[in-house]
Protein backbone atom coordinates (compact mmCIF):
# COMPACT_ATOMS: atom_id res chain seq x y z
CA UNK A 1 0.00 0.00 0.00
CA UNK A 2 1.25 3.78 -0.69
CA UNK A 3 1.05 6.33 1.68
CA UNK A 4 1.49 10.41 1.45
CA UNK A 5 2.18 12.54 3.98
CA UNK A 6 0.67 16.37 4.33
CA UNK A 7 2.78 19.12 6.66
CA UNK A 8 0.98 21.85 7.85
CA UNK A 9 2.97 24.82 8.90
CA UNK A 10 0.19 27.06 10.72
CA UNK A 11 0.87 29.51 13.04
CA UNK A 12 0.44 27.90 16.11
CA UNK A 13 1.76 24.45 15.57
CA UNK A 14 3.32 22.08 12.76
CA UNK A 15 1.49 19.22 12.26
CA UNK A 16 2.39 15.96 10.25
CA UNK A 17 -0.42 13.60 8.83
CA UNK A 18 -0.32 10.51 6.95
CA UNK A 19 -3.00 8.75 5.10
CA UNK A 20 -3.15 5.87 2.92
CA UNK A 21 -4.51 5.70 -1.24
CA UNK A 22 -7.79 5.26 -0.15
CA UNK A 23 -7.41 8.63 1.90
CA UNK A 24 -7.72 7.16 5.29
CA UNK A 25 -5.99 9.05 7.99
CA UNK A 26 -3.62 7.11 9.41
CA UNK A 27 -1.62 9.23 11.79
CA UNK A 28 -1.32 12.90 12.75
CA UNK A 29 1.31 14.26 15.29
CA UNK A 30 1.72 18.18 16.08
CA UNK A 31 4.19 20.07 17.82
CA UNK A 32 3.82 23.87 18.31
CA UNK A 33 5.46 27.15 17.76
CA UNK A 34 5.54 30.22 19.90
CA UNK A 35 4.39 33.56 18.33
CA UNK A 36 6.65 36.60 19.62
CA UNK A 37 4.69 40.40 19.15
CA UNK A 38 7.95 42.55 20.13
CA UNK A 39 5.93 45.92 19.15
CA UNK A 40 1.95 46.51 18.79
CA UNK A 41 0.69 45.28 15.04
CA UNK A 42 3.83 43.33 14.87
CA UNK A 43 3.46 39.13 14.61
CA UNK A 44 6.82 37.40 14.11
CA UNK A 45 8.25 33.50 14.46
CA UNK A 46 11.54 32.02 14.23
CA UNK A 47 12.01 29.85 11.72
CA UNK A 48 14.56 27.84 13.02
CA UNK A 49 11.14 26.90 15.27
CA UNK A 50 9.39 25.81 12.63
CA UNK A 51 11.86 23.44 10.93
CA UNK A 52 12.04 21.87 14.45
CA UNK A 53 8.68 21.36 14.98
CA UNK A 54 8.20 19.76 11.79
CA UNK A 55 10.96 17.27 11.95
CA UNK A 56 9.38 16.44 15.73
CA UNK A 57 6.12 15.92 14.38
CA UNK A 58 6.99 13.83 11.03
CA UNK A 59 9.18 11.44 13.80
CA UNK A 60 6.19 11.14 15.77
CA UNK A 61 3.76 10.67 13.16
CA UNK A 62 6.04 8.03 11.29
CA UNK A 63 5.97 5.87 14.72
CA UNK A 64 2.62 6.09 14.71
CA UNK A 65 2.01 4.83 11.64
CA UNK A 66 4.00 1.56 11.64
CA UNK A 67 4.93 1.50 8.18
CA UNK A 68 7.85 1.08 6.30
CA UNK A 69 9.52 4.28 5.52
CA UNK A 70 9.97 3.71 1.94
CA UNK A 71 6.27 3.09 1.15
CA UNK A 72 6.03 7.43 2.05
CA UNK A 73 5.71 7.64 -1.51
CA UNK A 74 5.05 11.71 -1.43
CA UNK A 75 4.60 14.54 0.40
CA UNK A 76 2.89 17.61 0.08
CA UNK A 77 3.07 21.03 2.04
CA UNK A 78 1.02 23.62 2.82
CA UNK A 79 1.07 26.48 5.72
CA UNK A 80 -0.34 29.89 6.85
CA UNK A 81 0.33 32.38 3.94
CA UNK A 82 1.71 35.60 3.34
CA UNK A 83 4.56 35.29 5.88
CA UNK A 84 8.18 36.74 5.13
CA UNK A 85 11.40 34.65 5.26
CA UNK A 86 13.93 36.28 4.24
CA UNK A 87 17.69 34.38 3.28
CA UNK A 88 21.34 35.71 2.12
CA UNK A 89 22.81 33.83 -0.46
CA UNK A 90 24.17 30.35 1.50
CA UNK A 91 20.20 29.99 2.67
CA UNK A 92 20.46 31.63 6.36
CA UNK A 93 17.96 32.90 7.67
CA UNK A 94 17.76 36.84 7.99
CA UNK A 95 15.42 38.46 10.32
CA UNK A 96 12.18 36.91 12.10
CA UNK A 97 9.29 36.04 9.88
CA UNK A 98 6.88 38.22 9.18
CA UNK A 99 3.73 36.83 9.45
CA UNK A 100 0.59 37.29 8.13
CA UNK A 101 -1.51 38.73 10.78
CA UNK A 102 1.30 41.43 11.77
CA UNK A 103 -0.22 44.62 11.01
CA UNK A 104 2.80 47.18 10.46
CA UNK A 105 2.96 47.90 6.42
CA UNK A 106 0.10 50.53 6.22
CA UNK A 107 2.35 52.85 5.13
CA UNK A 108 4.01 50.30 2.19
CA UNK A 109 0.69 49.65 0.77
CA UNK A 110 -0.45 52.97 0.72
CA UNK A 111 3.03 53.23 -1.20
CA UNK A 112 2.24 50.25 -3.58
CA UNK A 113 -1.26 51.88 -4.77
CA UNK A 114 0.75 55.11 -5.38
CA UNK A 115 3.63 53.51 -7.37
CA UNK A 116 2.19 51.22 -9.38
CA UNK A 117 -1.75 52.75 -9.63
CA UNK A 118 -4.93 51.09 -7.28
CA UNK A 119 -6.56 50.12 -10.38
CA UNK A 120 -3.67 48.74 -12.66
CA UNK A 121 -2.07 46.58 -9.06
CA UNK A 122 -5.78 45.10 -8.69
CA UNK A 123 -5.79 44.33 -12.51
CA UNK A 124 -2.12 42.21 -12.49
CA UNK A 125 -2.16 40.71 -9.13
CA UNK A 126 -5.74 40.22 -8.51
CA UNK A 127 -6.03 42.01 -5.54
CA UNK A 128 -5.42 45.36 -3.16
CA UNK A 129 -2.03 45.50 -1.12
CA UNK A 130 -3.08 44.78 2.38
CA UNK A 131 -0.76 44.73 5.33
CA UNK A 132 -0.81 40.84 6.02
CA UNK A 133 0.16 40.40 2.28
CA UNK A 134 3.74 39.87 1.78
CA UNK A 135 4.72 42.62 -0.93
CA UNK A 136 4.52 45.06 1.31
CA UNK A 137 6.38 43.48 4.41
CA UNK A 138 9.22 43.59 1.76
CA UNK A 139 9.24 47.31 0.82
CA UNK A 140 8.91 47.34 5.05
CA UNK A 141 12.13 45.69 5.21
CA UNK A 142 13.70 47.90 2.48
CA UNK A 143 12.83 51.21 4.35
CA UNK A 144 13.58 50.00 8.03
CA UNK A 145 16.07 47.65 7.53
CA UNK A 146 18.46 48.71 5.05
CA UNK A 147 21.15 46.60 6.38
CA UNK A 148 18.67 43.31 6.40
CA UNK A 149 17.68 43.98 2.64
CA UNK A 150 21.30 44.44 1.48
CA UNK A 151 22.17 40.98 2.32
CA UNK A 152 18.83 39.64 1.02
CA UNK A 153 19.28 37.11 -2.00
CA UNK A 154 15.99 35.14 -1.03
CA UNK A 155 12.46 35.78 -0.62
CA UNK A 156 10.27 32.41 1.12
CA UNK A 157 7.02 31.90 2.73
CA UNK A 158 6.65 29.97 5.72
CA UNK A 159 5.88 26.33 4.53
CA UNK A 160 8.79 27.11 1.45
CA UNK A 161 11.08 27.52 4.32
CA UNK A 162 10.33 24.12 5.53
CA UNK A 163 10.75 22.94 1.95
CA UNK A 164 13.85 24.35 1.59
CA UNK A 165 15.23 22.65 4.82
CA UNK A 166 13.27 19.23 3.48
CA UNK A 167 14.85 19.43 -0.03
CA UNK A 168 17.47 21.91 -0.24
CA UNK A 169 15.53 23.58 -3.24
CA UNK A 170 14.07 27.52 -3.61
CA UNK A 171 10.63 26.65 -4.68
CA UNK A 172 7.02 28.00 -3.92
CA UNK A 173 3.27 26.78 -5.16
CA UNK A 174 1.05 29.32 -7.38
CA UNK A 175 -1.57 29.68 -4.72
CA UNK A 176 0.71 31.01 -2.09
CA UNK A 177 2.80 33.01 -4.94
CA UNK A 178 -0.48 34.42 -5.98
CA UNK A 179 -0.76 35.06 -2.00
CA UNK A 180 2.49 37.38 -1.65
CA UNK A 181 0.53 39.95 -4.33
CA UNK A 182 3.45 39.88 -6.47
CA UNK A 183 2.17 37.49 -9.19
CA UNK A 184 0.40 38.14 -12.31
CA UNK A 185 -2.65 36.61 -11.39
CA UNK A 186 -3.75 35.72 -15.35
CA UNK A 187 -0.16 34.57 -16.11
CA UNK A 188 0.53 32.14 -12.68
CA UNK A 189 3.97 33.60 -12.28
CA UNK A 190 5.73 36.63 -10.96
CA UNK A 191 5.12 40.17 -12.69
CA UNK A 192 8.04 41.41 -13.51
CA UNK A 193 5.99 44.90 -13.94
CA UNK A 194 5.32 44.70 -10.45
CA UNK A 195 8.73 43.55 -9.02
CA UNK A 196 10.60 46.02 -10.86
CA UNK A 197 8.70 49.23 -9.74
CA UNK A 198 8.50 48.03 -6.45
CA UNK A 199 12.49 47.72 -7.14
CA UNK A 200 12.18 43.77 -5.47
CA UNK A 201 15.00 41.24 -7.89
CA UNK A 202 13.61 39.00 -9.84
CA UNK A 203 15.95 36.50 -9.04
CA UNK A 204 15.12 36.58 -4.91
CA UNK A 205 11.77 35.04 -6.17
CA UNK A 206 12.15 31.24 -6.24
CA UNK A 207 10.17 29.29 -9.16
CA UNK A 208 7.04 28.12 -8.57
CA UNK A 209 4.94 25.07 -9.29
CA UNK A 210 1.11 23.85 -9.40
CA UNK A 211 -0.02 21.98 -6.41
CA UNK A 212 0.63 18.79 -7.31
CA UNK A 213 4.08 19.11 -9.10
CA UNK A 214 7.02 17.38 -7.57
CA UNK A 215 9.73 20.15 -6.22
CA UNK A 216 12.09 18.14 -5.46
CA UNK A 217 13.22 15.03 -2.79
CA UNK A 218 14.38 14.62 0.59
CA UNK A 219 17.95 15.38 1.19
CA UNK A 220 20.21 13.21 3.26
CA UNK A 221 20.26 15.70 5.71
CA UNK A 222 16.64 15.99 6.17
CA UNK A 223 16.08 12.39 6.14
CA UNK A 224 18.40 12.18 8.74
CA UNK A 225 16.25 14.10 10.73
CA UNK A 226 12.90 13.24 9.90
CA UNK A 227 13.53 9.88 9.75
CA UNK A 228 11.78 10.06 6.14
CA UNK A 229 13.69 8.40 3.36
CA UNK A 230 16.47 9.85 0.78
CA UNK A 231 14.83 10.66 -2.28
CA UNK A 232 10.92 10.81 -1.74
CA UNK A 233 9.44 13.09 -3.46
CA UNK A 234 8.01 16.67 -2.22
CA UNK A 235 4.98 18.01 -3.76
CA UNK A 236 4.01 21.74 -4.17
CA UNK A 237 1.41 21.46 -2.23
CA UNK A 238 -0.69 24.72 -1.14
CA UNK A 239 -1.18 27.60 1.43
CA UNK A 240 -3.26 26.52 4.06
CA UNK A 241 -6.48 28.19 2.68
CA UNK A 242 -6.34 26.45 -1.02
CA UNK A 243 -4.96 23.40 0.56
CA UNK A 244 -7.84 23.44 2.82
CA UNK A 245 -10.34 23.79 0.18
CA UNK A 246 -8.69 20.42 -1.51
CA UNK A 247 -9.08 18.84 2.13
CA UNK A 248 -12.51 19.83 2.04
CA UNK A 249 -13.22 19.07 -1.15
CA UNK A 250 -14.18 22.38 -2.53
CA UNK A 251 -12.20 22.49 -5.56
CA UNK A 252 -15.08 22.61 -8.02
CA UNK A 253 -17.26 25.77 -9.36
CA UNK A 254 -20.35 26.11 -6.90
CA UNK A 255 -18.66 24.60 -4.00
CA UNK A 256 -18.11 27.49 -1.04
CA UNK A 257 -16.11 26.42 1.59
CA UNK A 258 -16.82 28.19 4.82
CA UNK A 259 -14.36 28.19 7.75
CA UNK A 260 -14.60 29.23 11.19
CA UNK A 261 -11.46 28.73 12.75
CA UNK A 262 -9.35 31.59 14.65
CA UNK A 263 -9.91 33.46 11.57
CA UNK A 264 -12.90 33.04 9.21
CA UNK A 265 -12.84 32.35 5.27
CA UNK A 266 -15.58 31.86 2.62
CA UNK A 267 -13.66 30.07 -0.63
CA UNK A 268 -14.93 29.83 -3.48
CA UNK A 269 -13.04 27.95 -6.43
CA UNK A 270 -13.47 29.91 -9.64
CA UNK A 271 -12.35 28.58 -13.76
CA UNK A 272 -10.50 31.42 -14.51
CA UNK A 273 -8.74 34.70 -13.34
CA UNK A 274 -12.06 36.54 -12.27
CA UNK A 275 -11.60 39.66 -9.96
CA UNK A 276 -13.95 41.81 -7.97
CA UNK A 277 -13.82 44.82 -9.33
CA UNK A 278 -12.50 46.86 -6.51
CA UNK A 279 -10.53 44.20 -4.93
CA UNK A 280 -12.96 43.45 -1.93
CA UNK A 281 -12.30 39.83 -2.18
CA UNK A 282 -9.22 37.82 -2.64
CA UNK A 283 -8.38 36.51 -5.82
CA UNK A 284 -5.50 33.92 -5.41
CA UNK A 285 -4.59 30.65 -7.57
CA UNK A 286 -6.58 27.52 -6.03
CA UNK A 287 -3.95 24.69 -5.25
CA UNK A 288 -5.87 22.74 -8.26
CA UNK A 289 -3.66 22.88 -11.16
CA UNK A 290 -5.45 25.29 -13.80
CA UNK A 291 -7.98 27.03 -11.10
CA UNK A 292 -8.31 30.08 -9.07
CA UNK A 293 -10.34 30.70 -6.19
CA UNK A 294 -11.98 33.99 -4.42
CA UNK A 295 -12.22 33.82 -1.13
CA UNK A 296 -12.81 36.61 1.74
CA UNK A 297 -11.39 36.73 5.65
CA UNK A 298 -12.11 37.71 8.50
CA UNK A 299 -9.68 38.18 11.29
CA UNK A 300 -11.06 37.24 14.03
CA UNK A 301 -14.10 34.81 13.73
CA UNK A 302 -13.28 31.34 16.12
CA UNK A 303 -11.01 34.06 17.72
CA UNK A 304 -13.63 36.50 18.72
CA UNK A 305 -15.24 33.77 20.80
CA UNK A 306 -12.09 32.15 22.70
CA UNK A 307 -11.11 35.77 23.27
CA UNK A 308 -14.79 36.06 24.98
CA UNK A 309 -14.43 33.31 26.89
CA UNK A 310 -10.21 34.12 28.24
CA UNK A 311 -11.14 37.81 29.06
CA UNK A 312 -14.76 37.72 30.90
CA UNK A 313 -15.57 33.56 31.43
CA UNK A 314 -12.04 31.42 31.80
CA UNK A 315 -14.24 29.59 34.52
CA UNK A 316 -15.99 27.83 31.95
CA UNK A 317 -15.83 25.63 29.54
CA UNK A 318 -16.57 26.43 26.09
CA UNK A 319 -19.16 23.92 25.33
CA UNK A 320 -21.17 25.16 28.98
CA UNK A 321 -20.71 28.83 27.69
CA UNK A 322 -22.21 28.28 24.17
CA UNK A 323 -25.05 26.09 26.04
CA UNK A 324 -25.79 29.25 27.84
CA UNK A 325 -26.71 31.37 24.68
CA UNK A 326 -29.38 28.52 23.62
CA UNK A 327 -31.85 29.93 25.65
CA UNK A 328 -31.56 33.39 24.17
CA UNK A 329 -33.73 34.50 21.25
CA UNK A 330 -32.38 34.98 18.00
CA UNK A 331 -30.91 39.05 17.62
CA UNK A 332 -29.74 38.67 21.16
CA UNK A 333 -32.57 41.29 22.21
CA UNK A 334 -31.10 44.38 19.97
CA UNK A 335 -27.83 43.38 21.57
CA UNK A 336 -24.60 43.19 18.80
CA UNK A 337 -21.27 42.56 18.49
CA UNK A 338 -18.80 44.00 15.74
CA UNK A 339 -15.69 40.97 15.81
CA UNK A 340 -12.66 43.83 14.68
CA UNK A 341 -10.65 42.25 17.22
CA UNK A 342 -7.43 42.09 15.37
CA UNK A 343 -8.66 44.55 12.27
CA UNK A 344 -10.42 43.57 9.49
CA UNK A 345 -9.37 42.28 5.98
CA UNK A 346 -12.74 41.64 4.28
CA UNK A 347 -15.09 43.40 3.49
CA UNK A 348 -13.20 46.64 5.40
CA UNK A 349 -9.85 46.55 4.93
CA UNK A 350 -8.71 48.36 7.92
CA UNK A 351 -6.29 47.71 10.72
CA UNK A 352 -7.11 50.09 13.08
CA UNK A 353 -10.97 48.56 12.83
CA UNK A 354 -12.04 47.78 16.67
CA UNK A 355 -14.21 45.23 18.27
CA UNK A 356 -17.64 46.25 20.11
CA UNK A 357 -20.22 45.20 21.88
CA UNK A 358 -23.29 47.43 20.66
CA UNK A 359 -26.74 47.78 22.51
CA UNK A 360 -26.15 46.75 26.10
CA UNK A 361 -28.82 47.01 28.62
CA UNK A 362 -29.31 46.17 31.93
CA UNK A 363 -31.85 43.03 30.72
CA UNK A 364 -28.68 41.76 29.08
CA UNK A 365 -26.67 38.84 30.68
CA UNK A 366 -23.17 37.07 29.65
CA UNK A 367 -25.27 34.24 27.78
CA UNK A 368 -26.20 37.44 25.72
CA UNK A 369 -23.26 38.67 25.16
CA UNK A 370 -21.80 35.11 24.20
CA UNK A 371 -24.75 34.71 21.50
CA UNK A 372 -24.23 38.18 20.22
CA UNK A 373 -21.00 37.21 19.38
CA UNK A 374 -21.64 33.83 17.83
CA UNK A 375 -23.99 36.05 15.64
CA UNK A 376 -21.72 39.00 14.74
CA UNK A 377 -18.71 36.51 13.57
CA UNK A 378 -21.40 34.81 11.46
CA UNK A 379 -22.60 38.69 10.23
CA UNK A 380 -19.07 38.93 9.28
CA UNK A 381 -18.56 35.74 7.33
CA UNK A 382 -22.39 36.98 5.36
CA UNK A 383 -20.30 39.97 4.08
CA UNK A 384 -18.04 38.23 2.15
CA UNK A 385 -20.77 35.23 1.38
CA UNK A 386 -22.69 38.38 0.03
CA UNK A 387 -19.74 39.22 -2.26
CA UNK A 388 -18.82 35.88 -3.55
CA UNK A 389 -22.71 35.49 -4.35
CA UNK A 390 -22.55 38.83 -6.05
CA UNK A 391 -19.34 37.38 -7.79
CA UNK A 392 -20.33 36.34 -11.07
CA UNK A 393 -19.89 32.63 -10.68
CA UNK A 394 -23.74 31.60 -10.92
CA UNK A 395 -25.25 29.75 -8.02
CA UNK A 396 -23.91 28.54 -5.21
CA UNK A 397 -24.63 24.20 -5.46
CA UNK A 398 -23.44 23.46 -1.58
CA UNK A 399 -21.81 25.47 1.35
CA UNK A 400 -19.24 22.89 3.24
CA UNK A 401 -18.70 23.99 6.83
CA UNK A 402 -15.64 23.18 8.74
CA UNK A 403 -13.33 24.46 11.51
CA UNK A 404 -13.41 24.60 15.44
CA UNK A 405 -16.32 26.93 15.42
CA UNK A 406 -18.81 24.53 13.27
CA UNK A 407 -18.44 22.08 15.97
CA UNK A 408 -21.35 23.69 17.89
CA UNK A 409 -24.55 22.60 16.94
CA UNK A 410 -26.01 26.36 17.96
CA UNK A 411 -23.44 28.32 15.72
CA UNK A 412 -24.05 26.22 12.85
CA UNK A 413 -27.95 26.43 13.50
CA UNK A 414 -26.92 30.40 13.60
CA UNK A 415 -24.76 30.54 10.27
CA UNK A 416 -27.22 28.32 8.38
CA UNK A 417 -29.92 31.11 9.42
CA UNK A 418 -27.68 34.32 8.68
CA UNK A 419 -26.58 33.01 5.56
CA UNK A 420 -29.70 31.62 4.93
CA UNK A 421 -28.17 28.37 3.08
CA UNK A 422 -28.03 24.95 3.60
CA UNK A 423 -24.79 24.35 5.44
CA UNK A 424 -22.92 20.53 4.91
CA UNK A 425 -20.51 19.07 6.81
CA UNK A 426 -17.83 16.37 5.67
CA UNK A 427 -16.13 13.46 6.94
CA UNK A 428 -12.69 15.11 7.31
CA UNK A 429 -11.21 17.60 9.53
CA UNK A 430 -7.74 17.89 9.00
CA UNK A 431 -8.03 20.61 6.40
CA UNK A 432 -4.93 21.99 4.98
CA UNK A 433 -2.71 18.74 6.49
CA UNK A 434 -5.08 16.44 4.40
CA UNK A 435 -5.39 18.30 1.56
CA UNK A 436 -1.63 18.52 1.29
CA UNK A 437 -1.24 14.72 1.80
CA UNK A 438 -3.72 14.26 -1.35
CA UNK A 439 -2.17 16.63 -3.68
CA UNK A 440 1.03 14.78 -3.04
CA UNK A 441 -0.95 11.94 -3.86
CA UNK A 442 -2.36 12.94 -7.27
CA UNK A 443 1.79 13.75 -7.99
CA UNK A 444 2.25 10.38 -7.19
CA UNK A 445 -0.43 9.05 -9.58
CA UNK A 446 -2.78 7.70 -7.15
CA UNK A 447 -5.61 9.84 -8.38
CA UNK A 448 -6.12 10.79 -11.68
CA UNK A 449 -6.81 14.40 -10.63
CA UNK A 450 -8.06 16.45 -7.38
CA UNK A 451 -11.89 16.26 -8.30
CA UNK A 452 -11.30 12.08 -8.00
CA UNK A 453 -9.22 11.87 -5.29
CA UNK A 454 -12.36 14.56 -3.36
CA UNK A 455 -14.69 12.30 -4.46
CA UNK A 456 -13.04 9.38 -3.56
CA UNK A 457 -12.00 10.60 -0.52
CA UNK A 458 -14.31 13.15 1.20
CA UNK A 459 -17.97 12.23 2.08
CA UNK A 460 -20.72 14.50 3.58
CA UNK A 461 -21.54 13.66 7.02
CA UNK A 462 -24.10 16.20 8.11
CA UNK A 463 -26.05 19.18 7.32
CA UNK A 464 -27.92 22.08 8.78
CA UNK A 465 -30.58 23.77 7.37
CA UNK A 466 -31.91 27.67 8.00
CA UNK A 467 -34.88 27.92 10.99
CA UNK A 468 -36.96 29.88 9.16
CA UNK A 469 -38.49 31.44 12.35
CA UNK A 470 -34.56 32.95 12.62
CA UNK A 471 -34.45 34.21 9.21
CA UNK A 472 -36.59 36.91 9.33
CA UNK A 473 -35.23 38.35 12.57
CA UNK A 474 -31.38 37.32 11.15
CA UNK A 475 -31.95 39.71 7.83
CA UNK A 476 -33.15 42.96 10.34
CA UNK A 477 -30.74 42.49 12.62
CA UNK A 478 -27.57 41.81 9.54
CA UNK A 479 -29.02 45.16 8.43
CA UNK A 480 -28.20 47.09 11.29
CA UNK A 481 -24.79 45.14 11.72
CA UNK A 482 -24.08 46.74 7.98
CA UNK A 483 -24.61 50.23 9.59
CA UNK A 484 -21.96 49.85 12.47
CA UNK A 485 -18.52 49.65 11.02
CA UNK A 486 -19.01 53.08 8.37
CA UNK A 487 -20.92 54.64 11.55
CA UNK A 488 -17.68 53.69 13.98
CA UNK A 489 -14.78 54.42 11.50
CA UNK A 490 -13.91 57.49 12.30
CA UNK A 491 -14.09 56.65 16.35
CA UNK A 492 -12.04 53.61 15.54
CA UNK A 493 -9.26 55.58 13.98
CA UNK A 494 -9.63 58.33 17.07
CA UNK A 495 -9.31 55.28 19.82
CA UNK A 496 -6.58 54.13 18.30
CA UNK A 497 -4.68 57.83 18.95
CA UNK A 498 -4.70 56.63 22.55
CA UNK A 499 -2.81 53.61 22.50
C1 LIG B 1 -5.24 33.83 4.31
C2 LIG B 1 -4.58 34.13 5.62
C3 LIG B 1 -4.65 33.14 6.71
C4 LIG B 1 -3.28 32.65 6.97
C5 LIG B 1 -3.20 31.97 8.34
O1 LIG B 1 -5.20 34.90 3.43
O2 LIG B 1 -3.99 35.15 5.82
O3 LIG B 1 -5.49 32.09 6.41
O4 LIG B 1 -2.88 31.85 5.91
O5 LIG B 1 -3.44 30.71 8.39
Amino acid sequence: MAYFLGIDVSTTSSKALIIDDSGGVIAVASSPHSLQTPKPLWSEQDPQEWWTAVCACIRSALDQAHILRDSIEAIGLTGQMHGLVLLDDAGNVLRPAILWNDQRTQDQCEEIHQKIGREKFIQITGNVALTGFTAPKILWVKENEPEVFERARHVLLPKDYIRFKLTGEYAMDKADGAGTVLFDLRKRDWSDEVLNILGIPRSWMPRTFEGTEFTGSITEQAAALTGLSVGTMVAAGGGDQAAGAVGMGAVETGVVSLTVGTSGVVFATTPSALIEPQGRLHAFCHAVPGMWHFMGVMLSAAGSLQWFHDTLASKTSFDDLVKEAEDIPAGSEGLQFLPYLSGERTPYPDPLARGAFIGLTLRHSRAHMTRAVLEGVSFGLKDSFTLIQNAGLGTITQVRASGGGTKSQLWRQILASVLNTELVTVNTSEGGAYGAALLAGVGAGAWSDISTACRDCIKISGNTNPDPGQVETYQKAYSIYQSLYPSLQKQFINLNTLT
